[in-house]
């Protein structure tokens, strides 16, 4: 993709990745991921911010080159180290060997743990310091650890009220032309906003908290993170949601149901509940199958949802394995702030629901009442029951 100014000094020198399958091996990208890299050029000094990811070294030096021309970048600022950013760092050294590289004693420590160097030009910097780029063009920088590592800070372009924002305010979702989301639709990109935020920074909200709250008096006319839209029309919406989230606050009053089934009971069992839920009049509900829909979809609607369905088959005495592994995902997280109901069913050894009660009420998080527990199929009688947890999960809803 071509570079974009952003304002008079500053550019988007970022790129596209269409190829990767899986974010850090894990989740996946149908709309791709952008990582964003800025170039900021002062009167005095040019400065990039953020990097790009190995692969795509040659396209940010080319943007680099096309916008600087003979003249050469003189800082290198890292907001955050994780490869995504820092990959190409090797590769801009060996093209531009009197950058200097600018970031906390974290960051130059982890410049030096992942490549290998520290016989380059550093400037550390602490919370609050300010770098001039020339007139009118000052940087400021705000440690924010843990949005996503501990080394993560974020940048100001003092003048223009441009906020260098790390990983922070980003989604996933490759960019299609446009830079700026004054010139797209940018709708897409919110629903992976929620998933980007609840599997990367999910686990953070308290720090992320933190970082809010620094940033709170801060005015802001544009804000460059490091994936996705460069947001200036939709900034309240998007801290908006950042806030909401990083407090545990679901989006709205509907229903996630996660279930496991190996041959369709707990399937018929999930259904039940699901059938009590709408006749209370929840209309939003997400029936998710744990075997079949990524893992990375299912803790999105977690965070959306304010209530909570799990339903599990017992299995090797444990809970279903996909199930389990949303479990281990809510506690990884901290997830709070849901009302749930649980189904546990079994064909001989009835573990699944004591170890959904036990574990839900490890978190912290509210169930209505204490987990339905099945034998083998479901009797009419049983199916009652459920659709009556259903309706007592969508009144304790209702009432919010
Ligand atoms: Fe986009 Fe935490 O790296």
């Amino acid at each position: 993709m071509r570079t974009t100014g952003i304002s008079e000094k500053v550019y988007y020198i970022g790129v596209n990745d269409r190829t990767t399958h899986k974010f850090e091996g894990m989740w996946p990208l149908p709309m791709g991921v952008s990582y964003n890299s800025y170039l900021v050029a002062g009167e005095d000094k040019a400065a990039i911010i953020d990097g790009v990811e190995v692969r795509h070294a040659l396209s940010q030096i080319s943007h680099i080159k096309a916008i600087l021309g003979d003249r050469k970048p003189d800082y290198l600022i890292i907001n955050h180290m994780e490869p995504d950013h820092s990959g190409a760092i090797k590769i801009l050294r060996a093209e531009f060997p009197d950058i200097t590289i600018v970031g906390n004693t974290q960051t130059l420590g982890m410049v030096k743990g992942f490549y290998g160097i520290d016989d380059i030009n550093t400037l550390p910097v602490k919370d609050g310091d300010t770098l001039s780029l020339g007139a009118d063009t000052t940087l400021r920088f705000a440690l924010t650890p843990m949005v996503h590592w501990p080394e993560t800070m974020v940048t100001y372009l003092v003048e223009e009220q441009t906020l260098f924002s790390g990983d922070a305010f980003g989604c996933f979702g490759a960019l299609s032309g446009a830079v700026l989301d004054t010139d797209m639709d940018t709708d897409p990109y919110f629903p992976e906003m929620l998933r980007y935020y609840s599997n990367i920074v999910g686990k953070y909200g308290t720090f992320v908290q933190r970082a809010l709250a620094k940033l709170k008096n801060l005015s802001l006319s544009t804000i460059c993170s490091t994936h996705g839209p460069v947001w200036r029309s939709r900034i309240g919406e998007v801290v908006d949601l950042y806030d909401r989230l990083s407090r545990y606050e679901p989006l709205d009053n509907g229903v996630t149901i996660v279930y496991g089934s190996m041959y369709g009971n707990t399937e018929a069992m999930a259904e039940a509940v699901a059938e009590g839920l709408a006749e209370e009049g929840v209309r939003k509900i997400s029936f998710l199958n744990a075997s079949v829909t990524d893992l990375s979809y299912i803790i999105a609607e977690i965070f959306r949802h304010k209530g909570l369905v799990l339903a599990s088959p017992t299995y090797s005495d444990g809970l279903f394995p996909p199930v389990n592994a949303v479990v281990d995902a809510i506690e990884t997280r901290g997830i709070k702030n849901r009302i749930t109901a649980l189904v546990g069913s079994n064909t001989w050894a009835p573990r699944a629901a004591k170890l959904l009660g036990e574990r839900i009420d490890e978190n912290g998080i509210e169930r209505v009442s204490d987990p339905i527990s099945i034998k083998q199929s479901a009797t009419s009688t049983d199916l009652e029951n459920l659709r009556e947890l259903g309706r007592t999960l969508a009144r304790r809803l209702n009432c919010e």
